[in-house]
């Protein structure tokens, strides 16, 4: 399958709302598209600082400001871009493996939960954009192969 930025989605999770405030649900390959493996969350993080940086091999993920605001700009390594705004605690972003992303822009109150389909693995990252580049062409050339 080809993980291009069509495939890089925003998703409405179930809202419960009353009198008592609002509660968000997001159950595992119901609400989030895959198995849910690990969560992190990223906070703190001043609003010219940019994260990320990298594009995960195997991993897919979905992205939640739970609390603020944040950005994410998706490349796919062939000249396309989107960005994306995180700002409403029932509101996703759902990312394929092998998307270069980019988050940044975060208010002081961000608060980025990130739901992963993997455990971590530093060997699935890549970190250098060139290389994610050319793999990506390379995918691409095996793909044209193969049809
Ligand atoms: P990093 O990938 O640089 O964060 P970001 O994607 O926001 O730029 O991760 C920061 C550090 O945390 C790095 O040393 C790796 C570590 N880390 C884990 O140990 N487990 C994890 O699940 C994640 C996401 C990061």
């Amino acid at each position: 399958m080809k993980h291009n930025i069509n495939n890089v989605r925003m998703l409405e999770l179930p809202e419960y709302g009353d009198d008592r405030g609002n509660l968000v649900v997001a159950e595992t390959e119901q609400d989030i598209p895959f198995s849910i493996q690990r969560v992190f969350y990223i906070y703190g993080t001043k609003g010219d600082i940019v994260r990320g940086k990298h594009a995960n091999r195997k991993t897919q993920f979905v992205l939640i400001n739970v609390a603020g605001k944040s950005k994410i700009r998706i490349k796919d390594g062939e000249g396309n871009e989107a960005v994306f705004s995180l700002n409403r605690p029932r509101t996703g972003v759902y990312l394929p493996p092998m998307v270069w992303k980019e988050m940044f822009d975060f208010s002081e109150d961000s608060v980025l939960l990130c739901l992963a389909s993997a455990h971590y693995d530093a060997e699935e990252y890549i970190r250098d954009y060139d290389t994610y580049v050319e793999e990506i062409a390379k995918m691409n050339r095996s793909m044209e192969e193969q049809h």
